[in-house]
């Protein structure tokens, strides 16, 4: 039998947990040999999880370089809160490590773009957790797109609302470090940028801080004009104070059909005809089933396909900063070539 994937976690938190498990369950063999936890409850919930406690633990803030150092790890999963991702995901490639890291990958674009180009100078696998680049409706608005079905895109539109809370970190702005925006908001940036295939140009809107009338820290609220490459506009909304459960209603327009994702469905509306036509959907063969089966097949090299590269990550995380900008400017336009000149880069590194 092959060697087993050693594999070690930075952060053992709710996503976290759930990240190792899969993981440690894959059919390609990972060991996770060691963890590290600023709360120790949560190393002790990972074992009974996992259903074995033989990994090495660690608890002290900086104890990912040790754990990193003492325990000849193949693989690295980042999974803590967003301000710490940089660090984290910094040490792992220095030491060349394949990782898997947390959305959103790092926060601003200058470190996001800092990360994507040391991982590909050294050409690492490192892949983002955007769950949603596995889930069938919009792998296959994706190929509807590209194959120009809907005809050339014109516009988006994208609601989603959730009873953020902003519990914990999350309500901090040192670990936040955008709220809602740089959080569940961080995937929809994501599924438009990657499935449009496009970059984004600019942002201007409004962010606020309330949370059912309560005034909080940090960007809890948000709407967003955003113009990406070739013309495209589109909005964003994101709300963080809704009760029930998680609301999103992603909308993409084109010049030949309208896109509508409604639950597992995928909907797609002629524009000459106004007809609603179900679109089948199924995993074409190899795709995998989520981040972490990708990240286990890239590194036993049963795929050749990453799905969420680094580069996504710096997308996303220039789209937000953009969002954030213009939020903290009174709703200013923020061009995004701004953004990467201050840091010595322009659209051209993103593509
Ligand atoms: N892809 C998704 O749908 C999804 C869903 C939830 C969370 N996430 C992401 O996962 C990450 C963690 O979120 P969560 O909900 O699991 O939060 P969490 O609070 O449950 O977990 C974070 C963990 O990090 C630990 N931690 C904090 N500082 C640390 C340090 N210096 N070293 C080691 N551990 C440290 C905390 O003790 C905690 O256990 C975030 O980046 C979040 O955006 C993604």
């Amino acid at each position: 039998m092959e060697k087993m994937i050693r594999f070690g976690a930075i952060g053992a938190g709710s996503a976290g947990t759930n990240r190792i498990n899969q993981l440690a369950k894959h059919e390609l063999g990972v060991k996770v040999v060691a963890a590290v936890d600023v709360d120790p409850t949560r190393l002790d919930n990972l074992a009974k999880v996992l259903g074995y406690d033989d990994f090495a633990r660690y608890t002290g803030e900086q104890d990912f370089k040790r754990m990193i150092d003492e325990n000849q790890l193949d693989a690295v999963g980042i999974f803590t809160p967003h301000s710490l991702h940089l660090p984290h995901v910094q040490y792992a490639i220095k030491k060349n490590l394949s990782i898997l890291i947390e959305k959103p990958m790092v926060c601003g674009a200058a470190n996001a773009l800092e990360v994507t180009e040391q991982v590909e100078a050294k050409k690492l696998i490192g892949i983002v957790h955007y769950q949603r680049h596995f889930e069938l409706k919009y792998m296959k608005a994706k190929e509807l797109i590209e194959k120009g079905v809907i005809g050339k895109v014109t516009n988006f539109f994208v609601y989603m609302a959730q009873d953020w809370i902003g519990r914990t970190w999350r309500g901090i702005p040192k670990f936040c470090c955008g709220g809602q925006i740089n959080d569940s908001g961080s995937h929809y940036q994501d599924i438009i940028l990657w499935m449009l295939n496009e970059l984004p140009v600019s942002a201007q809107g409004f962010t606020d801080s309330f949370y059912r009338g309560e005034q909080k820290q940090g960007e809890y609220n948000g709407m967003f004009n955003v113009e990406l490459t070739n013309g495209i506009t589109g909005r964003f909304v994101i709300l963080s104070d809704i009760p029930g459960g998680f609301v999103d209603d992603v909308r993409i327009c084109g010049t030949k059909g309208n896109l509508f994702f409604n639950g597992d469905k995928l909907i797609m509306q002629d524009v000459a005809t106004k007809q609603y036509t179900e679109i089948p959907l199924s995993r074409p063969k190899g795709y995998p089933i989520s981040p972490c089966d990708n990240f286990v097949k890239l590194i036993r090299k049963k795929v050749k396909i990453n799905r969420v590269p680094f580069i996504f990550g710096s997308r996303v995380s220039l789209l937000t900063e953009a969002m954030l900008r213009s939020g903290r400017g009174k709703g200013k336009k923020i061009l995004c070539e701004d953004i990467l000149k201050e840091c010595g880069h322009t659209l051209d590194d993103l593509k």
